[in-house]
């Protein structure tokens, strides 16, 4: 989704921005620009276009490198549709402005402040423009106090005055922005990725807290003027696996980065072959105490959580549900003070799992986010946070955030099942010896990624693909089939294998692929012969299935073997297996596979 940056230095600005723009690209957008100003000068010159960031390159290549600060922003279109003129920034009379987010009351807005002449676009960012523009009278801080109260709905806003060009103004509800500063000046941005390598530090901006960013140094104050001490945050991450490497793809990296990610996500959590949860700061008693789960999440991370709730149910008969964040609150969830609400997201932004993790605590309910991003906005709403160490993930399909997450939920669940006194000796060995050989067994299908390819190539025609299973099987083949239709544009269904003779058998032919999985021990024998059901309706299938499971001289028109973990541990290799072939069909179809259309990496509105 949108996303933004801003810089006051010395390099040149231009570069900085169209550089920071570049790495927020992965977060999914249409259109382009920026907007900068010459202190000397007063000069303000505005770059935008429906388009990449290498089309506003473009238009910018013969631009002088004069500017002392600026504004840019990559937008995703939701109010109005992706041309030049609704692209940001947006300039009104003394103010240009960039915005992530969306205004509720935009129309009444232009209704009160009689805006309509004010505007060229149909953004409701632009009527943000108009209203502080309506508001400035030479002091910014009282215009944005001033305009903020008016409005309602999410936003980041980074705002230049032009009779203030040495100075970069920003305020936030929901929306995030981050900042730092090196010695060549400040930056901010809409999430930390587009600040990798350029500081150590970085400043989450808190919700209404005017900031001012100045050459050398960022200024916090909250809206009555009083200075806001900064918090500053470490940026961890190592700042060249920002970069493809030696793959043509993100996504292929981010499979490939799998087994370092899931020795990350273990280290330090594990001590003398226990869990230990000290690291993350976790009370045992919340984990002991709690009388249901439930877990709000979208997407890839709620497909982690429908794995943790297969786990949970089955060995710890602790009643889970599992949510979609987007319908949660307007389903009357049963939530008290005895539940424990799990918060799981990669980016930690997503603003429906925040608005559902809000709702959940406003109901009494204890929380524990699982979140890849330090300083995240759910990260700081949750009561706990537990981090995947992913690093970061900037293909839109989300792989090794994925498995980090169920790897996470495992050692919650793991020790949730030890202070609850579940385990036997017996069991918590089985348990801990297959928590520790996540890493290599996931490792030994990335190994077989030229058998997955093989197999990806016979799928590359399919219109329609079904993937079939049962319980955890079924859990996984969601996460499949999503990584399937999101990069290759094959509609793909996963189906709980037992209910295809309720209906769906109908749609299976010749000509639609099944993919199966099989991998669970006490219903391989069921899973097995679901398939043949498809395959006497003609049905090609492709088989993804435990090594040592016996197949007698059942045919497939594929077989991909996997290695063996105990019960739900399989969804480790499987899930690798089933997101090379997505990446692999996505590929040889020659698709943008880190940017599938429509999609955004970070869904920041409602
Ligand atoms: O950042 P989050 O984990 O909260 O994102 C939630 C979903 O948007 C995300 O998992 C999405 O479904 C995946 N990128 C798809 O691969």
């Amino acid at each position: 989704m949108c996303g933004i940056v801003g810089y006051n230095g010395k390099n040149s600005v231009t570069d900085q921005l169209l550089n920071s723009l570049e790495l927020l690209e992965y977060r999914g957008y249409d259109s382009a620009g920026i907007a900068t100003m010459n202190k000397k000068t007063g000069k303000i010159k505005i770059r935008k276009c429906a388009g990449r960031v290498a089309d506003l390159r473009r238009i910018c290549e013969n631009d002088k490198k004069i500017s002392t600060c600026g504004i840019g922003h990559t937008r995703w279109a939701t109010h109005g549709g992706v041309s030049d003129t609704n692209a940001h920034p947006h300039r009104v009379g003394d103010v240009l402005l960039v915005h992530n987010g969306i205004i509720e009351n935009y129309e009444e807005l232009k209704d009160h402040f009689m805006l309509h002449k004010d505007l060229k676009s149909q953004t409701d960012t632009e009527v943000v423009a108009a209203v502080l523009n309506r508001l400035y009278d030479g002091d910014p801080h009282e215009a944005i106090r001033k305009a903020v109260k008016y409005l309602k709905g999410t936003f980041s806003l980074v705002i230049m005055f032009v009779d203030r060009p040495d100075v970069i103004y920003a305020i936030r509800n929901v929306s995030p922005i981050v900042a730092a500063y090196n010695e060549n000046g400040t930056m901010l941005a809409s999430d930390v990725v587009a600040l990798a390598g350029t500081a150590d530090q970085y400043i989450v901006i808190p919700e209404y807290v005017i900031t001012e960013l100045h050459k050398k140094k960022i200024k916090l104050f909250d809206l009555n003027g009083k200075k806001v001490e900064p918090e500053f945050l470490e940026i961890d991450w190592d700042t060249t696996r920002a970069g493809k490497g030696k793959y043509p793809f993100f996504m292929e990296k981010e499979i490939m980065e799998q087994p370092e990610a899931l020795r990350a996500t273990l280290d330090g959590r594990v001590v003398n072959g226990e869990i230990d949860l000290s690291v993350d700061g976790i009370p045992d008693d919340i984990l002991k105490d709690c009388e249901r789960i439930c877990v709000v999440a979208c997407g890839t991370a709620m497909h982690a959580g429908l794995v943790a709730k297969a786990v949970i149910q089955r060995n710890l008969r602790i009643h889970m549900d599992v949510e979609y964040a987007s319908e949660f609150m307007y389903e009357d969830p049963i939530i008290d003070e005895k539940t424990l609400v799990l918060a799981i997201s990669q980016s930690g932004e997503t603003i429906d799992t925040l608005e559902a993790l809000k709702y959940a605590k406003k109901k009494g309910a204890k929380s524990i986010g699982i979140i890849n991003i330090k300083g995240s906005s759910i990260a700081r709403e949750s009561d706990y946070v537990m981090y995947t160490v992913a690093g970061p993930e900037i293909a839109v399909a989300s792989t090794k955030a994925y498995t980090t997450q169920v790897l996470t939920l495992l050692l919650l669940i793991g020790r949730m099942a030890k202070v609850r006194g579940i385990f036997d000796e017996e069991t918590e060995k089985i348990f801990m010896d297959n928590l520790l050989q996540v890493p290599e067994k996931l490792e030994e299908v990335l190994e077989k990624k030229n058998d997955i390819h093989k197999i990806a190539r016979k799928i590359l025609d399919a219109k329609d693909a079904f993937m079939l299973g049962r319980g955890l099987d079924y859990s996984i083949l969601l996460e499949g089939a999503l990584k399937l239709k999101e990069i290759s544009y094959i509609h793909t269904e996963a189906y709980a294998s037992g209910e295809l003779k309720h209906g769906t058998i109908a749609l299976i032919t010749e000509n639609t692929p099944v993919v199966a999985l099989v991998t669970q021990e006490k219903i391989k024998e069921k899973e097995l012969s679901n398939i043949r059901e498809v395959q006497s309706r003609g049905a090609s299938v492709v088989l993804f299935v435990r090594e040592d499971f016996d197949l007698a001289d059942a045919e497939y028109t594929d077989v991909l073997s996997l290695p063996v973990m105990t019960g739900e541990f399989m969804v480790f290799p499987a899930s690798a297996a089933l997101q090379l072939l997505a990446y692999y069909v996505s590929m040889d179809k020659g698709l943008d596979v880190d940017k599938p259309r429509n999609l955004a990496k970070v869904v920041t509105v409602e």
